[in-house]
C-alpha cells in the first residue's frame, strides 16, 4: 500500500525517501485524540517519533501543537520527562489548558453544546459560531472543531472563524468526547504545561538536553481569505528560529514542505541547514478529497544533525 502510493510521486534526487514506516510503532493502544483538527499528525506520529525511538529528552516541546498529536504519542512512549504544548491560537491554547486541568467541567459543557442541536442543526451551529468569534470560548472551539466540514478550520481575513458545519454529521457524540478529553488528560496532567503565543517565545527555553518538534502552516496554505490557519509563517523567520536551534544545539524535527498530486506546498528548506529531509507518504489528501480529487500526499520530514548525532540512549530507556 505505502509502496503503492509512493510510486505515484517521482522521488527527489538525493532524498532518503521511507520505503517503508521506518520502525512499525503503531500504538497498542488506541491513543486519545480529543481535538479532531485537519493536518494532525495523529497517523504519522508513530512514523515520526520512530527516528527519535530510543533517545529519552528532558522536554518535548511542540510550539505549533494543533491537537498536540506527537505530544500525546510521545507522553504515551515516555519519549520525555516533560511536555510544552504552544500555539499562537489562543482559543486552542486554553483549550489545552482545560484539558490538563479540568476536563470534567469542558466535557459537560460540550455536552450541552452537542445535546442543543436539536434545537436546529445547522442554526444552532452558527449561534456558537458567532458565540465563538465574540467570546473566544474553547468549549466553543471544541465543538465547531468537531461539527465542521472536515474538521477544518478556516479564518476570514479579520481572523473570524468561518468554517461551515459539515450537514452529515454532527461532530463527535459526548460520551466519545468524554473519554477522549480525559484519555488526554490522564496521559498529559502533572507532566505538560501550555503556553499561548508565538513559537519563538515558546522554544526560547529549549536546551541540548530537550527536543522540539515543529509542524508550521506551510508556505501559502494560510493567506488570503478562508486562511486554512489563524496565521501564516514566515519563511525567513523560520530558518532563522531554526539555526538558532542549531547554534545552540538544540535537536528538532520539523513537518514542513510537501506535494499533493503535482502540487507542491512550499520550498524545500535550504542546504545550508545541516537537516536530514526524509520522505514520509502521508496516504490521501483530505483537502483534494474535499475538492472532489483523489491524491496521494507526501510530507518531508527534517530531523537535526545534532539529533541524528546524539548518542543513543538504549540504556536509560525506560519501559512503557
Ligand atoms: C499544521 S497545524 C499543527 C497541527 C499539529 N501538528 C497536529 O497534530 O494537530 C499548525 C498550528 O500552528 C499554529 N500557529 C500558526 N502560526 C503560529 C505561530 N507563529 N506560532 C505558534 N503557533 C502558530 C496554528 O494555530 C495551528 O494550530
Amino acid at each position: 500500500m505505502m509502496r503503492a502510493l509512493f510510486a505515484e510521486i517521482e522521488a527527489a534526487p538525493g532524498v532518503e525517501r521511507e520505503s517503508e514506516p521506518a520502525r512499525p510503532m503503531k500504538p497498542r493502544v488506541e491513543l486519545p485524540h480529543p481535538i479532531p483538527y485537519q493536518g494532525s499528525k495523529r497517523l504519522l506520529a508513530p512514523r515520526i517519533l520512530s527516528y527519535v525511538a530510543d533517545r529519552r529528552f528532558r522536554r518535548l516541546y511542540e510550539p505549533f501543537s494543533g491537537s498536540a498529536a506527537i505530544t500525546i504519542a510521545a507522553s504515551h512512549m515516555r519519549l520525555a520527562t516533560e511536555y510544552v504544548i504552544g500555539d499562537s491560537l489562543a482559543s486552542l491554547a486554553a483549550l489545552w489548558q482545560h484539558i490538563l486541568s479540568e476536563p470534567a467541567a469542558l466535557a459537560d459543557q460540550y455536552e450541552c453544546l452537542w445535546a442543543a442541536h436539536e434545537e436546529g442543526s445547522i442554526e444552532h451551529y452558527y449561534r456558537i459560531r458567532d458565540a465563538f468569534n465574540q467570546q473566544q470560548d474553547p468549549a466553543h472551539l471544541l465543538y465547531l472543531l468537531a461539527r465542521c466540514v472536515k474538521n477544518a478550520p478556516r479564518f476570514n481575513r479579520n481572523g473570524l472563524f468561518n468554517q461551515s458545519p459539515d450537514k452529515r454529521r454532527l461532530g463527535m457524540r459526548p460520551t466519545k468526547m468524554r473519554c477522549e478529553l480525559f484519555g488526554a488528560h490522564v496521559l498529559l496532567r502533572d507532566r505538560a504545561c501550555v503556553m499561548t503565543g508565538d513559537f519563538e517565545g515558546t522554544i526560547a527555553g529549549a536546551t541540548g538536553d530537550d527536543l522540539v518538534y515543529m509542524d508550521p502552516p506551510y508556505e501559502g496554505t494560510s493567506t488570503g481569505t478562508d486562511k486554512r490557519y489563524y496565521e501564516s509563517m514566515d519563511r525567513v523567520r523560520l530558518i532563522r528560529a531554526l539555526e538558532g536551534l542549531d547554534r545552540r544545539g538544540v535537536p528538532y524535527m520539523l513537518s514542513y514542505d510537501g506535494q499533493s498530486g503535482t502540487k507542491r506546498y512550499g520550498d524545500y528548506l535550504p542546504e545550508h541547514l545541516d537537516v536530514k529531509r526524509i520522505e514520509l507518504a502521508a496516504g490521501r489528501s483530505s483537502q483534494a478529497t474535499l475538492n472532489g480529487r483523489n491524491e496521494t500526499t507526501i510530507e518531508s520530514l527534517y530531523v537535526s544533525r545534532s539529533l541524528l548525532d546524539r548518542p543513543r540512549a538504549t540504556e536509560t530507556r525506560r519501559a512503557v
